[in-house]
């Protein structure tokens, strides 16, 4: 029997296509109609407001068309499941059926690996059959580690709210910056970073009784270093369980890493999703998305849309784009709820996309790659995939680290197909082509360890006393080149000695929850007497969000409010005096909207500063100002990130020292205009150039000072085709 909602059907997202002519031609003409706007955008974008309301007429007329059929149609599934208590929603989740055989497979074997479907139940229900089975008692914990932190805070929440308890009381989450839980914790989450750190304080994680390496399928580097490092610790420590549990076909791999470990497989449930190629690919696919969402809004049955996008200023523009467009077709449609969801949204604004959508409504949920496998929103019918993300890549060849957009591997598209299929059959619409499907995507995403700076996880393993890297027990090993250039990178940073041993250094730097440069920054603030202004910087960078605010509607009044931080000596120097101009306001909600600064980005900043303050106490840095002086603010930014340079060159480029790298300034710098000769930046964006994003102007002799193992003073002169720098002490270090 098949097409029933009560019926589950298996089905294999690989091999699912459009099955009949039917379907052929319904996603032809769907896909046609769809995306001759985004054709059209894409060669006249001078015309663009002209196009927008042939596009507002045109969906005006099918949204008439569209409300007729819907009146008759029922709708699918919908709020029904929210209705239901919590003690039901728990009942109906697919591991439910197996959770006596599962604490049983437990009681028996040390280390199990749990295969599942996603939205089936890994993350909120194990933990709660364990504690019901007793794991807790003796005051031990149970762990479970996400690869991501609005995973792991969103999930707190709910298992919070499924036991009744408050949250950060017996059910809590820790992150980076953030702990959320107290004395009586019996149900952590936590990232995979956090438990990593939680290995220097605790190495045999002494206070858990089971730990849960949970979306162990995301491959994170810090995930798969704690592969490495729970393996070990279940060894002498027998009476630990460990669950290995993931959402896809790796479990194999994973049993054979933990010495054949059983599987534990939960069938899953699933329903069928069609999926729909573009005829061409998208130009623009932002826009491509926006007409998407518009076009099922206007001609398909009710039921939510989670659409993909590679981050949160594309989340941003689009939700700004659809709810113009959604004004501008007023009445005509039925209400539609635009909710984003990525990394750093706040956490009251992250709860909005659990709630149940309004009766006659639809949801939209823009998202990042988050929603793939971390987060199950349910009701969700339609899916849109543009079919990118973005990714943090490393070449070990230039020493670079850039976030860029990628396209996705086929089993990536396959999870986010499978989005739409899990309470009812559902459509997924993907804007590129099939055969770009077939012969452009790789099958498997690639590892983070094979393609990341290891430099953070080797300081962390240096400093749980791991000192033999090459032959860690990695589940896939990294590139020896980018782990020999991590040992380098920490040997110049002055954290290990020419053994490979960590120095008295390099132990204060791994206290710190940062990368290794910029932990080398906060220390360097001791030498440099600035340990006040270096802190808010390192808070401020560590926001990783938007700090300033640009509504569409006053770019101009928002632009100016920007250029009056700027700093003449850089971007680093400008979040400063934002930092501490709010400050003196007390740190004012009206303030920041007076100057188009975004009050939550500041207020997590403020959260940062302090818990970064609390661990320069722990190694004993006192908190000194430099001000006005800011020389000595610069030279301890230097100290942490000399890698990090670049001199002018031709046409207003700049090169980078190391490797020749033409780069630019990014546009939003205050120094884009000024183009100092030496320029330090904090990071590397690949959009359509290689762009430094925040920079400072630095003098070239300062390195010498900061890195006298790294630069030679031949190879800063002032003129050009000098010789490139080279690593000191390579052939004395030992790995
Ligand atoms: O881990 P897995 O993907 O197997 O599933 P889960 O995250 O435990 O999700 C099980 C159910 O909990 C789904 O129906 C989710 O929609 C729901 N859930 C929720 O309502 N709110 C959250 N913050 C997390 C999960
Ligand atoms: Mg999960």
């Amino acid at each position: 029997k098949k097409g029933e909602t009560e019926e589950y059907v298996e089905v294999d997202e690989r091999e699912r296509q459009p099955n009949s002519e039917q379907k052929k031609w319904e996603s032809e003409q769907l896909a046609s109609a769809m995306f001759q706007f985004g054709a059209k955008d894409a060669k006249i974008k001078d015309e663009y407001d002209l196009l927008l309301d042939d596009q507002i007429e045109f969906i005006q007329a099918l949204t008439m068309e569209g409300s007729k059929s819907k009146d008759k149609k029922p709708e699918i599934t919908e709020t029904e499941k929210h209705k239901m208590d919590i003690e039901e929603t728990k009942k109906s989740l697919p591991v439910y059926p197996f959770r006596e055989d599962l604490i049983a497979a437990i009681q028996e074997h040390q280390i199990l690996i749990i295969e599942g479907e996603t939205g089936s139940g890994k993350t909120t229900q194990i933990p709660q059959y364990l504690y019901e089975a007793g794991f807790t008692k003796d005051n031990k914990k149970i762990g479970c580690t996400q690869p991501r932190r609005v995973a792991a805070m969103s999930v707190a929440a709910r298992v919070a709210q499924e036991m009744g308890v408050k949250l950060g009381n017996e059910v809590g989450y820790s992150i980076r910056f953030e702990d959320c839980t107290s004395e009586r914790t019996i149900l952590k989450y936590m990232t995979d970073g956090t438990l990593h750190r939680e290995f220097l304080s605790e190495p045999d994680l002494a206070s858990y009784s089971v730990m849960i390496i949970d979306e162990a399928h995301e491959r994170t580097l810090h995930t798969d270093i704690l592969f490495g490092l729970v393996k070990d610790i279940a060894r002498f420590r027998p009476e630990l369980k460990l669950l290995i549990s993931s959402a896809t076909l790796d479990a194999e791999k994973f049993s054979q890493f933990f010495d054949d470990a059983p599987i534990f497989r939960i069938p899953g449930r699933r329903f069928p999703v069609d999926i729909y190629y573009t005829k061409a690919p998208e130009a623009d696919y932002i826009d491509a998305c926006v007409v998407s969402v518009l076009q099922i809004h206007a001609t398909q049955p009710l039921g939510d849309i989670l659409v993909f996008l590679t981050g949160q200023d594309e989340i941003e523009t689009c939700q700004e784009v659809l709810q113009d467009r959604v004004k501008r077709l007023g009445s005509k449609l039925k209400e539609l709820v635009i909710l984003p969801v990525y990394a750093n949204l706040p956490s009251d604004m992250q709860a909005k996309i659990f709630e149940p959508t309004p009766p006659n409504a639809r949801k939209v949920i823009l998202a990042t790659n988050i929603a793939e496998t971390s987060l199950t929103i349910d009701n969700i019918i339609y899916v849109i995939d543009p079919g990118f993300a973005k990714q943090n890549n490393f070449s070990s060849r230039t020493g670079m680290e850039s976030l860029m957009v990628v396209p996705i591997s086929k089993a990536s598209a396959n999870q986010r197909a499978g989005r739409a299929g899990r309470t009812a059959p559902g459509k997924c619409f993907r804007l590129y082509t099939a055969w770009a499907y077939k012969h452009e995507l790789e099958d498997n995403t690639i590892p983070e360890i094979q393609r990341i700076n290891l430099g953070n996880a080797v300081l962390m393993l240096k400093a749980l006393g791991i000192n033999d890297l090459i032959h860690f027990d990695f589940l896939d090993p990294p590139p020896h080149e980018t782990l020999v250039l991590a040992l380098e990178q920490l040997y110049a940073l002055g954290a290990l000695n020419h053994h490979g041993e960590l120095t008295k250094l390099g132990r204060r730097m791994a206290e710190f929850p940062v990368d290794p440069m910029m932990a080398k920054m906060i220390l360097a603030s001791e030498k440099y007497k600035c340990s006040e202004e270096i802190v808010t910087i390192a808070a401020m960078l560590s926001v990783n969000s938007a700090i300033f605010y640009r509504p569409k509607d006053k770019i101009i009044h928002a632009d100016t409010a920007r250029k009056n931080f700027n700093h003449i000596h850089g971007d680093h120097l400008s979040l400063l005096q934002v930092y501490n101009q709010w400050a003196e306001t007390d740190f004012s909600v009206q303030w920041c909207y007076e100057n188009f600064i975004q009050y939550r980005s500041m207020k997590r900043a403020r959260d940062v500063r302090e818990q970064l303050v609390g661990l320069m106490q722990r190694v004993e840095i006192d908190m000194v100002s430099s001000l006005p002086e800011t020389i000595p603010i610069r030279k301890a930014i230097t100290a942490g990130y000399f890698y990090h340079v670049a001199r002018l060159s031709k046409g207003g480029n700049y090169k980078t020292i190391k490797h020749n790298q033409t780069v630019m300034i990014h546009p939003n710098s205050s120094l884009f205009e000024e183009l100092p000769r030496w320029v330090l930046y904090h990071e590397l964006v690949f959009t359509t150039k290689e762009y430094m994003r925040q920079v400072i102007e630095i003098e070239s002799k300062w390195l010498l000072e900061v890195a006298p193992h790294y630069y030679k003073a031949k190879e800063l002169e002032d003129s050009t085709n000098k010789k490139m720098p080279k690593t000191a002490g390579r052939s004395t270090m030992t790995v």
